[in-house]
């Protein structure tokens, strides 16, 4: 069994993360803005521990970082995300730099929070593993002209976690990143293609193949590769 520490698990894909690893009967670590707030994660069964958590704040991480201690991670999931501003905000000719500002606190430099604050916890795992939701719109091989923001985000992303599996990989900690899909959640839409049931099913099949032959990895939720 595994302890999996997922971000931003209070609803939307993170949420169905700690349904599909509680019921496989690993221990949960779910984290969330507001805990108080987040009345079907702290329902549910299972070993599911709920910790407050907000990726953007500096302080909030180390608390976290504080209340587990020495405890091992073998997987972390930096899953919490935003769009930032509006799309009408966000183009080649508008952009609110402050909404901007905020998505790559979140989206790009919590990832990054997380992983020194929580490194000594994922080297105290016999197999550890980071694990960050990306989104295709950050890839360099897809130009789709719209949410360049959030685009800009997760490409800067990318190309971090793409240099920290080289250098984790030398002490076994094994990275990826995983676009899920156009997912049926707040930020995805009723319109999307897939449910978040289905993304999140996908996404933990597919990080039961990362290893250190597939560290670097950057996937669809159902396990294909991405092009960069
Ligand atoms: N849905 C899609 O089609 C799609 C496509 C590509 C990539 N993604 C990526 O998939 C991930 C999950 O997206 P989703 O569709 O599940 O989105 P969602 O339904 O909008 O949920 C976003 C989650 O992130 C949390 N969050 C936002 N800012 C946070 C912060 N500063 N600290 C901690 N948690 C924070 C939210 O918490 P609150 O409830 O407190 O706001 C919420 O739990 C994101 O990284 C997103 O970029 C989604």
């Amino acid at each position: 069994m595994s302890t999996v520490l997922i971000t931003g698990a209070n609803r939307g894909i993170g949420l169905e993360l700690v349904k599909c690893y509680a019921a496989r009967g690993d221990t949960v670590l779910a984290c969330c803005r507001d805990p108080r707030a987040a009345g079907e994660l702290t329902a549910l069964p299972g070993a599911v521990e709920t910790f407050a958590l907000d990726v953007a704040d500096a302080a909030s991480v180390a608390a976290l970082a504080e209340a587990l201690g020495g405890r091992p991670v073998d997987i972390l999931i930096n899953n919490a995300g935003t769009l930032g501003p509006e799309y009408a905000r966000q183009t080649a000719y508008e952009m609110d730099f402050d909404g901007w500002r905020q998505a790559f606190e979140v989206n790009t430099m919590g990832p990054v929070r997380m992983l020194h604050a929580l490194v000594g916890n994922l080297r105290a795992s016999a197999a550890p593993r980071l694990v960050t939701i990306t989104s295709q719109m950050g890839a360099l091989s897809l130009d789709m002209t719209l949410g360049f923001a959030y685009s800009a985000t997760k490409a800067a992303l990318n190309k971090f976690m793409k240099l920290a599996a080289i250098e984790l990989g030398k002490e076994g900690i094994n990275v990826c990143v995983i676009h899920p899909g156009w997912v049926q959640t707040d930020m995805g839409g009723a319109e999307a293609d897939i449910t978040p049931q289905e993304s999140a099913r996908g996404i933990v099949g597919t990080i039961d193949k990362l290893d250190a032959a597939t560290n670097g990895s950057f996937w669809k939720w159902n396990g294909e590769p991405h092009d960069w």
